[in-house]
């Protein structure tokens, strides 16, 4: 027997194990997974050393916003599918979920899927599914839950924020109860959306304009009581729902208390709310504006209590909410809300959103901070179990996985990131200048070395990436299943 690729000492790192073990790879699969030194004398066509680092499976980043062709949070996406998936391949992250976003103005979520199909066929790096993204839920787009199941997509989100894109209350309970019988997992933008455009008008009357307003009109209450809505429907229909991007303690605390009742709640959370503060949106002139995204950091004290959630349980997943935009850019980027009259911008018209899928991982995994297997959970395994992927995606289990797999080298000198080491198409990186003691030394894609860090870089050829097909989640789900939800029962 030929093996294709063999992985040996190294320190394989899963969500449940930690161990000196070697791996072999056929056929795209992870094939063996063995004690140190157990394959020695096999056929193989290519070995990686690892040197004592650690194997990890490929990471996923399942909030990824790429190519969203309509204007989107007030500005142009600046990756397409080709440089935002070689930007993740390149930060070891081998499996993205990005949006297939439909427009207000389209009633299906079946042409949106279309469209978005289109833009990433034959363009990505990096293997990829999509999330339904539902601004409007008319009576197409609710009809059409069977269709997207049918399509491999089993997930959907939508806003409680942005006049442009949210839906109301009534509309979300028809999301939710489609939901629920077609067992889609949904993701939930939780701000109200009145409460900002109330406060961006109290700062307007005040000709506060700058970037660092743009705090003040998303207030930490106005995320708390959207959650607390978003879990108060959610129950009310009996189905799961992920809050995504929290920023704030107070809001892991309200959703902790949720799942400590034994609902079905899950929570994100991303590297700006562990990494970027509020002052970074104060600095002088419109430099705060690349900072600027929704809900918006908070403090350093927050940050301790969102690592705790990590820690804790709370967050299910931690994902990068890559939503790139160029900063020089006048037309679409973070530049377009810069006039004569507005020299430093206006806050309410800066695109909300910060890039970060290359970065992602190692930021976390240099902070040091979670456990190793805490660290693979929540950054690979339960975005696979949460959207249907487990155990072809995030385990590295014998004859079920694919050989997705990141290497890190353990003796790194730390350095500082800057963005011109980063291949997406953005300009900057909200992270410039942080130190950093960690960088994939390679990552495989389906037993391919799609990323040598000191030997060629990127090796992965666009087009090799493949669309994935996803089931139902493997974690928890309505509490009464069996039971269709009747309005007869309240
Ligand atoms: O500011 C953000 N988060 N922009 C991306 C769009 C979204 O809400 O995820
Ligand atoms: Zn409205
Ligand atoms: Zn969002
Ligand atoms: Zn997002």
């Amino acid at each position: 027997e030929v093996y294709d690729l063999l992985v040996v000492n190294g320190v394989v790192v899963t969500d449940t194990e930690t161990g000196e073990f070697d791996i072999a790879v056929k056929h795209e699969k992870i094939a063996k997974v063995v004690p140190r030194g157990g394959l020695s004398g096999v056929s193989v066509k290519r070995t990686i050393d690892a040197q004592g680092g650690y194997v990890m499976p490929g990471g996923i980043d399942s909030h990824v916003h790429l190519n969203e062709p309509f204007i989107m949070a007030g500005g142009r996406c600046a990756d397409d599918y080709e440089p935002g998936t070689r930007s993740a391949i390149a930060g070891g992250t081998t499996t993205i979920i990005s949006f297939a976003p439909q427009s207000k103005t389209e009633p299906s979520l079946l042409a949106a899927l279309a469209e978005t199909h289109a833009l990433a066929r034959s363009n990505c790096y990096s293997d990829y599914s999509f999330h339904a993204l539902c601004t409007n839920a008319g009576p197409v787009a609710i009809s059409e839950f069977p269709s997207l199941r049918a399509a491999g997509i089993s997930s959907l989100k939508f806003f409680m924020a942005f006049e442009d894109l949210q839906l109301h209350d009534d509309e979300i309970l028809d999301v939710l109860l489609q939901a629920r019988r077609n067992q889609m997992t949904i993701l939930v933008h939780a701000e109200n959306g009145q409460v900002i455009s109330w406060m961006t008008k109290q700062l307007e009357k005040e000709h506060l304009f700058d970037p660092k307003y743009h705090v003040n009109s998303h207030p930490p209450m106005a995320e708390l009581e959207a959650t607390s809505r978003a879990i108060a429907l959610s129950t009310f229909i009996d189905v799961p729902i992920l809050i995504v991007h929290v920023s704030q303690p107070a809001v892991a605390a309200y959703i902790h208390e949720a799942q400590l009742k034994g609902l079905p709640i899950y929570a994100e959370t991303c590297p700006q709310y562990l990494f970027l503060t509020r002052e970074d949106l104060d600095k002088p002139g419109f430099e705060g504006a690349k900072c600027v995204c929704s809900p918006p950091p908070r403090s350093t004290a927050d940050h301790e209590g969102i690592w705790r959630g990590i820690e804790n349980g709370t967050f299910t997943i931690f994902s990068s909410d890559h939503c790139p935009f160029i900063f020089e850019d006048i037309e679409g980027g973070k530049k377009s809300s810069i006039s004569p009259e507005y020299p430093n911008g206006r806050f309410q018209y800066v695109p909300n959103g910060v890039p970060g899928v290359e970065t992602r991982l190692s930021l976390a995994l240099s902070a040091d901070r979670l456990q190793l297997q805490k660290f693979v959970e929540v950054t690979a395994t339960n975005a696979a179990k949460l959207y249907g992927l487990y155990p072809r995606k995030g385990a590295l289990i014998p004859g079920e996985s694919d050989a997705d797999i990141t290497i890190w080298y353990p003796e790194l000198d730390s350095f500082k990131l800057k963005n011109d080491m980063l291949h997406h198409n953005v300009d900057y990186t909200p992270y410039e200048g942080q130190t950093l003691n960690q960088w994939p030394r390679y990552t495989v894609l389906r037993g391919q070395i799609v990323w040598d860090r000191d030997n060629g870089g990127v090796l992965g050829v666009k087009g090799y990436g493949q669309f994935l097909e996803r089931g139902i989640s493997s974690l928890a789900g309505p509490l009464r299943p069996e039971k269709d939800w009747n309005p007869r029962d309240f």
